[in-house]
């Protein structure tokens, strides 16, 4: 068996794993980075688009943000439809001077993979048999195979960056308390080579379920509808799809873009918090701790939010050996854990066909009415959308 040794030994190369590598070589902190999947698939898989305020500056000034600022579209409001009336929420003017950037995760990805392979530090695909141990004590080591040699990686903390289905979590489920909500619905997403129709976001309610038109570049459209959860692709040939986003988007004197769909899918909906987010040496970060229903553009925000705190406490640890700052790392990153999970359920419930009774749909258009008249409610759901700036843990 060949034995490596480092200092955060990271299981996941998705936002999460890679955006904590680069802050940690940022100070110094040596790390290895072990990926299941080939380079290829992570850097293709798409996900999210949206990224907050505080996500757009980490990158920039971790100085990965070069393209970014160059193919990046900057965004200062989003819209709300509901009864054919859409209304727009000022994003920037309601939360002081805030605002979004459009930029894919998979572009995210591609730039964290190139700087950490450009600087020949390690990240390595394709890696299986993945498992953690030792992390009680003051031994952690992650136990893997590469390239049909069995390894093991020796380090001081494990991060635990695996996704919803990693292993990390699992391998704590013990000591952990879960919540978790599932929705009788989910998105049915396509990728369409067609200008965007709209300048900015457009989250839509409508009797027939929720539709959402975003985008990805000034050529591509990245559009999604609410769908059953065991939705079959089959039953959705294109002009289906286009039929359907246009009833449930339409507007008078307004009219969507088409063009030929380039990817499709469908994502579940699901809020989860698995707690607390560490346990010894163990870490967890991203998706591998809380799953927010997308509706409110939060996931990978929320996983970089993270990783933004447990580069900080590290970095504290190593330089000082207070320990005070892991112990809070937890506490710190669930603060807005769950005030995201709270606005991704609002949005969810508020925008998505949730039910035949008829007394949640008039609750719905209430609450609709209510978020697009009041500026009060207005500057909520904005300074939640363009998200917090990011905390330090004590
Ligand atoms: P991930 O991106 O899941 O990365 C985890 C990585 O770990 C993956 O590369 C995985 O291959 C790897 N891994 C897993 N197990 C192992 C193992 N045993 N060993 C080694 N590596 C392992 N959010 C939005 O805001 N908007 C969206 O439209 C949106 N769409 C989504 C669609 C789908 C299908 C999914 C699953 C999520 C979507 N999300 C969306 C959520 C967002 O993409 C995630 O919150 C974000 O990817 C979280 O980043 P992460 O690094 O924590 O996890
Ligand atoms: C996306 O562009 O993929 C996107 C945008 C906003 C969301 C979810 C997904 O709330």
């Amino acid at each position: 068996m060949k034995r490596l040794r480092t200092q955060v030994g990271i299981v996941g190369a998705g936002p999460a794993g890679l955006t904590l590598a680069h802050l940690l070589d940022r100070v110094g902190i040596e790390s290895v980075v072990l990926e299941d999947r080939s380079r290829d698939y992570v850097e293709h898989r798409i996900r999210a688009g949206v990224l907050e305020h505080g996500t757009v500056e980490l990158l920039r000034e971790s100085g990965v943000g070069e393209r970014m600022d160059s193919e990046g579209i900057l965004h200062h409001g989003i819209s709300v439809q509901f009864e054919g009336e859409r209304h727009r929420i000022a994003l920037t003017d309601l939360a002081g001077g805030r605002s979004i950037v459009i930029y894919g995760q998979t572009e995210v990805v591609k730039d964290l993979i190139g700087a950490r392979l450009e600087r020949g530090l390690p990240l390595l695909f394709e890696v299986d048999g993945v498992s953690v141990r030792g992390f009680d004590g003051d031994e952690p080591a992650i136990a893997f195979r590469h390239e049909g040699e069995e390894q093991e990686l020796r380090c001081d903390v494990i991060a635990g960056c695996d996704g919803f289905h990693g292993v990390c979590r699992p391998a704590i489920a013990p000591v952990l308390r879960t919540f978790e909500r599932e929705y009788p619905f989910a998105w049915l997403g396509i990728l369409a080579e067609a200008p965007p129709s709209s300048d900015e976001l457009v989250y839509a309610h409508h009797e027939r379920g929720f539709a959402l038109l975003s985008l990805r570049s000034p050529h591509l459209s990245r559009l999604y509808l609410q769908c059953r959860p065991d939705e079959n692709l089959d039953g959705w040939p294109e002009d289906r799809i286009w039929d359907e986003l246009r009833t449930r988007t339409a507007l008078d004197g307004w009219s969507l873009n088409t063009g030929p769909i380039l990817e499709q899918g469908v994502t579940g909906m699901r809020s989860f918090v698995a707690e607390p987010m560490q346990h010894g040496r163990l870490f967890l970060a991203g998706d591998a701790a809380h799953i927010v229903p997308p509706t409110g553009a939060k996931g990978l925000n929320l996983a970089i939010a993270d990783v933004a705190v447990l580069a900080q406490v590290l970095d504290r640890w190593y330089r000082t050996g207070d320990e005070g700052g892991l112990a809070s790392y937890s506490e710190t990153c669930l603060r807005r854990v769950w005030r995201a999970e709270h606005f991704s359920y609002w949005m969810t419930t508020m925008l998505h066909r949730i039910s035949d009774d008829p007394f949640d749909l008039k609750l719905q258009l209430s609450q609709l009415r209510w978020v697009t008249t009041s500026q009060a409610a207005a500057t909520s759901l904005a300074e939640n959308y363009v998200g917090q700036p990011f905390e330090l843990a004590s």
